[in-house]
């Protein structure tokens, strides 16, 4: 029966439309690339049913057919842009599942890095003087001669002073040779009684070899108060090295002299090698000296205002290079700043 043209596009509209809700609820049930493909073919393939709706448009009336086009134009347009969503949604799913977290999957473990011995040792040694009152204080690398030198009383010609014993700066300073100037900024800025270590970096242009760098590490300290003796310096020593090298060590005072010191001792320990007994690391000789020390001399007190009649303190300087090479026995110091993981690995 043929059709009147308008009664014609009114059942097309309806077929169209009642294309649109199946292929709406099919597009919907899609889970896989395979049901897209299916839909798509079914739908916008080259004998799918758009097509199939394209050819009835000759069929309209001239007046009707822009009409029935603009229909089945617009379905395939929403069909199109359905499917590429879909595409778009699968595609990414499938990119996201080969991203998702595999948590049974073995870790990959950063390096861990950890603290360099000779911090290690410097800390060990800060520590046991903090647990006798003693405060922590760092001074400046690059120092004035006032302070590395003269108010420490070291003369003008004194062979510490010499360019072959101290690094010089064009600026005129230096680079500090002890820790020692950590005492005259301390009390310059601090009234007694006082109590403090002092860790850091010293220069000395020595050449290198198993023993000798020219860069390597003090700890500095300094006790004022009004009633200091020898005796507290040894006391404290003692304690110190029970701390640090255990209560079997011995230890003994070899008069000695320093310029900021009066008296002056160097200390030594029983060899932590041999027992004391003689063997390559203590030359034979028994004993391994460990540091200086002394009491702090009138004139330093002078130099930053302290009355010397009223205040008396003691001092002391110890490499700790020296304390780390006997305490893990360790026979090249240049081992510490060679940066070899091997030899940092083992602390
Ligand atoms: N500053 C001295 C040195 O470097 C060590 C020291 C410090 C001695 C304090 C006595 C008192 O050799």
């Amino acid at each position: 029966m043929l059709q009147k043209t308008p009664q014609k596009l009114k059942s097309m509209s309806k077929k169209i439309e009642k294309m649109r809700q199946e292929a709406f609820a099919q597009l919907k049930e899609i889970k896989t690339s395979e049901d897209l493909e299916k839909a798509r073919t079914k739908y916008l393939g080259r004998n799918g049913l758009l097509a199939q709706l394209f050819k009835l448009i000759p069929r309209f009336g001239l007046k009707y057919r822009p009409e029935a086009g603009k229909l089945v134009n617009t379905l395939k347009r929403e069909l199109e842009m359905n499917l590429r969503s879909r595409y778009n949604l699968l595609h990414r799913e499938k990119e996201e599942k080969k991203l998702r977290l595999d948590i049974t999957m073995p870790g990959i473990s950063p390096e861990l890095g950890s603290t360099h011995p000779i911090s290690q040792t410097m800390n060990r040694i800060s520590q046991i003087f903090m647990n006798l009152g003693f405060k922590v204080v760092q001074g400046p690398e690059v120092e004035t001669d006032y302070y590395n030198f003269t108010a420490l009383n070291i003369p003008q010609g004194h062979p510490s002073r010499e360019t072959f014993h101290t690094f010089y700066l064009d600026s005129g300073e230096l680079l500090r040779s002890q820790t020692s100037p950590v005492q005259i900024r301390v009390m310059e800025k601090q009234k007694p009684p006082l109590r403090i270590v002092a860790p850091g970096k010293v220069f000395r242009p020595d050449a290198t070899d198993a023993s000798h760098s020219f860069m390597f590490h003090q700890v500095e300290g300094l006790m004022v108060d009004r009633d200091v003796t020898f005796a507290d310096l040894k006391g404290t020593l003692s304690i110190f090295v029970r701390e640090m090298f255990g209560s079997g060590v011995r230890m003994r005072f070899r008069p000695h002299f320093f310029p900021f010191t009066e008296p002056s001792a160097e200390i030594d320990i029983s060899c932590i090698i041999c027992g004391g007994r003689g063997c390559r690391v203590c030359s034979f000789k028994g004993w391994l000296e460990i540091l200086g020390a002394g009491l702090v001399d009138p004139n330093v007190f002078r130099a930053v205002k302290y009355d010397p009649e009223v205040w008396r303190g003691f001092a002391f300087g110890m490499g700790v290079e020296r304390i780390a090479m006997l305490k893990y026995g360790i026979t090249d110091i240049r081992l510490f700043y060679e940066n070899d993981v091997r030899f940092l690995r083992q602390f």
